[in-house]
């Protein structure tokens, strides 16, 4: 991947809305060469970023397609409900090449845009070579959404950043939630983040020299609680 994508102002930056495929045109496979050749995109691109929809589900309340609910989304972490493609949803994989495939469980989401890559000769070769290879749709996804994520995006520097990488050497940092949220991180908060904390600091009324002032309330009701525990000691 490329970074260093600049961020647009505003909406009258980005393209106008409307431009995202349609899941059920009079011709899919038309209508598919159309959205994505445009950006330039050829066949084996199209049908590899299909493959993102190993991923999440449609929602009849959002797009108008999926079922409202099934026996893989009904207890999903999150919000449940929702129609997916595949059976483990939250998992990338081939499987949602394997599940067009077969088509033999009704509550698999197969929109007329993902059925015509089995149709249509051209993307037939590309949907077929994915269900057999997942290291090949791996790949060549990997590629096809790095284009698309780069397509049109403002870089800084213009070139963009890359970072060298090699898998072979290099082991993939895992990711630990908790590193990011206490810990030896705390000491390396970035000055933007120690300055946010100082504004939120001083807006209590703390700063450097002057300790946070008390909070009587507080102290009142700790009052309260320990008067009370006593009586009821005493009166025990
Ligand atoms: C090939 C043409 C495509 C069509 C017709 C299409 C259509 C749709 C539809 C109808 C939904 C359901 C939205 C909802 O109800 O919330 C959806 C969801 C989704 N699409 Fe696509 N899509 C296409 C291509 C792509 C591509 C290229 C990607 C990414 C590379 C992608 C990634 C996703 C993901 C991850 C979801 C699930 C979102 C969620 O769980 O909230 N789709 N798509």
């Amino acid at each position: 991947m490329k970074y260093g994508r600049v961020d647009v102002s505003g909406p009258e930056q980005c393209p106008d809305e409307g431009r995202l495929p349609d899941a059920g045109p009079s011709s899919p496979a038309d209508h598919l060469r159309d959205v994505f050749y445009r950006m330039g995109l050829d066949d084996k691109e199209i049908v590899a970023l299909s493959g993102a929809h190993t991923l999440g589900r449609a929602r009849p309340e959002r797009s108008g397609w999926g079922k409202p609910e099934t026996k893989y989304t009904k207890d999903a972490p999150g919000a449940p409900g929702g129609q997916s493609w595949t059976v483990q949803w939250l998992k990338f994989d081939n499987s949602y090449f394997k599940d067009i495939m077969e088509r033999k469980d009704e509550d698999l989401l197969v929109l007329p845009t993902d059925a015509v890559l089995l149709e249509d000769p051209s993307f037939k070769i590309y949907a077929t070579k994915y269900t057999m290879d997942q290291d090949a749709f791996f790949k060549d996804y990997a590629e096809a959404h790095a284009k698309l994520s780069n397509l049109g995006a403002k870089f800084d520097p213009p070139e963009g950043i890359s970072i060298e990488y090699d898998s072979k050497t290099v082991a993939a940092e895992p990711f630990v939630a908790a590193k990011y949220s206490y810990g030896e991180r705390k000491k390396e908060l970035s000055d933007a983040m120690k300055q946010k904390i100082r504004a939120e600091y001083e807006a209590l009324g703390g700063s450097p020299d002057t300790p946070l002032k008390s909070n009587y309330f507080l102290n009142i009701m700790i009052l309260i609680a320990g008067l009370a525990f006593l009586t009821s000691l005493v009166m025990n």
